[in-house]
């Protein structure tokens, strides 16, 4: 909890701090990169950095918390920490590795800010930075415990299967003959992949097959740069992956996690977001699960269906599913009103339903205002980003 000074002192300066969100990150990463250019290289996504776009997460989610630390001082925001900590996690971060971020981002506050940061404004912003540091560290510890320790592990491509033009699904088994990992429906693992230019990037993949097999399964959609440059990893895997070539892998970690009990589920997706609901569906189906299960996915065509055949398997696999593929090009014979955008309006959605959602940012939009129009409760309504989290802020 902030101390009481400094709740104040915050109160006072988050529009100050909030309306130059911009120019101290962009001064941030300058700063941060400058001194430590191999995190650029190595650790955060350079894709993102060079567009500009998606920049704002790591600061805004400072300005959203110290929000919520003066609006609400005795909860935590949990949902937004462990979303956090889950992509720290995966990506190996140190809690040393805090301190670089502290010394970065107070130096930008300062030379944004200038003489509005007085020694009490630095003082009180030093606190909310370090709540939120230490919060984050701790859930990492454990999450790093929950894994024997964590870290990057070699693993091999035993299987690639094209799955559609763009979408390759690459079966993956530990180099060393150690066991994989287990993991819940839902989470995803960090790929680590060297780039010719020397530099290791990373990217999150969702697992795309159910807990328990021999390997582990993620399907890649191959990235088009259209006026930019094409994607840089997933072109990569692409590229070079083939059966018997290694990459580097973390555990799996993630937050969107299955929660299967008796409530009416409701797994929707769009285009690639299609990998956490197949592993979701595949472990509905191995476990024998009887409840009601409404399976929505949104796609340009059932040609650009990634899964398409699992899909409908498994959901076949279940005694009481209901299936709904909406593509913006159909095959011939595909329901008229099933065409176009998702539109929920004539399905029978409860509301006890808990929601699973993943795709585009708009997609999630539409679905989530249709689904509280339909009575299910914000609290029910789980998704995940295939990108820098930005609805982390508004949550
Ligand atoms: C939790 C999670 C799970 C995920 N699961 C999956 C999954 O199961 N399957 C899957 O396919 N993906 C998944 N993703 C997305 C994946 O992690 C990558 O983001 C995706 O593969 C693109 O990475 P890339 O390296 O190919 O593209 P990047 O190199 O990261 O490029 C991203 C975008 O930036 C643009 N860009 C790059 N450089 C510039 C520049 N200089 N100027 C302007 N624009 C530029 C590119 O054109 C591209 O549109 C997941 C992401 C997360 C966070
Ligand atoms: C209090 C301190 C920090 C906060 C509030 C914070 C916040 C965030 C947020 C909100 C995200 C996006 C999460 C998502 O995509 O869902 C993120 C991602 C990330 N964070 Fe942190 N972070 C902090 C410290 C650090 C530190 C110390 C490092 C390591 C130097 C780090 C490295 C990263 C990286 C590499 C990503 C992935 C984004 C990318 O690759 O561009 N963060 N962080």
């Amino acid at each position: 909890m902030l101390s009481e000074q400094s709740a104040a002192t915050v109160r006072a300066t988050l529009p100050a701090v909030a309306g130059a969100i911009d120019e101290i990150t962009e001064r941030f990463y300058e700063g941060l990169f400058t001194a430590h250019p191999e995190l650029l290289r190595d650790l955060f996504n350079r894709g993102n950095q060079a567009a500009g776009t998606q920049r704002r997460a790591l600061a805004g989610s400072i300005a959203a918390f110290a929000t919520y630390l003066v609006d609400r001082p005795d909860e935590r925001p949990d949902a937004m920490l462990q979303r956090i900590a889950h992509k720290h996690a995966s990506l190996g971060i140190a809690p040393e590795q805090y301190e670089v971020v502290h010394e970065h981002l107070f130096a930008a506050i300062a030379e944004i800010l200038g003489d509005a940061v007085t020694p009490e404004v630095a003082a009180a912003w030093t606190e909310v930075y370090w709540l939120m540091a230490n919060a984050l560290i701790a859930i990492e510890r454990r999450l790093y415990e929950g894994r024997g320790g964590g870290g990057w592990r070699e693993w091999e491509v035993v299987e690639r299967v094209e799955e559609t033009a763009d979408v390759a699904t690459f079966w993956l088994r530990p180099a060393d003959g150690t066991p994989v990992p287990d993991f819940r429906p839902g989470q995803y693992v960090s790929v680590q992949v060297e780039l010719p230019d020397g530099a290791r990037q990373i990217r999150q993949y969702s697992l795309s097959g159910a807990p328990g097999s021999s390997a582990h399964r993620i399907s890649v959609k191959r990235v088009h740069g259209d006026a930019a440059p094409d994607g840089e990893v997933s072109n990569h895997l692409h590229a070079r992956m083939e059966v018997g070539n290694r990459l580097r892998l973390s555990d799996p970690y993630g937050d969107l996690v299955l929660d299967a009990d008796e409530a009416p589920l409701l797994l929707a997706s769009a285009g690639i977001g299609v990998t956490p609901m197949i592993a979701m569906l595949e472990q509905l189906a191995v476990t024998g699960h009887r409840g009601p299960v409404t399976v929505v996915h949104a796609d340009r065509s059932p040609a650009e269906h990634a899964l398409r055949a699992d899909h409908e398997a498994y959901a076949g696999k279940l005694p009481d599913a209901a299936v709904h593929f909406w593509y913006e090009r159909p095959e011939p014979g595909h329901p008229a009103d099933r065409t176009g955008l998702v539109d929920l309006s004539a399905m029978a959605i409860t509301s006890g339903t808990r929601a699973y959602l993943c795709g585009p940012l708009p997609f999630m939009r539409a679905v989530r205002t249709q689904l509280i129009g339909k009575g299910v409760a914000a609290a029910d309504i789980h998704y995940e980003v295939f990108g820098p989290d930005l609805w982390l802020a508004q949550d």
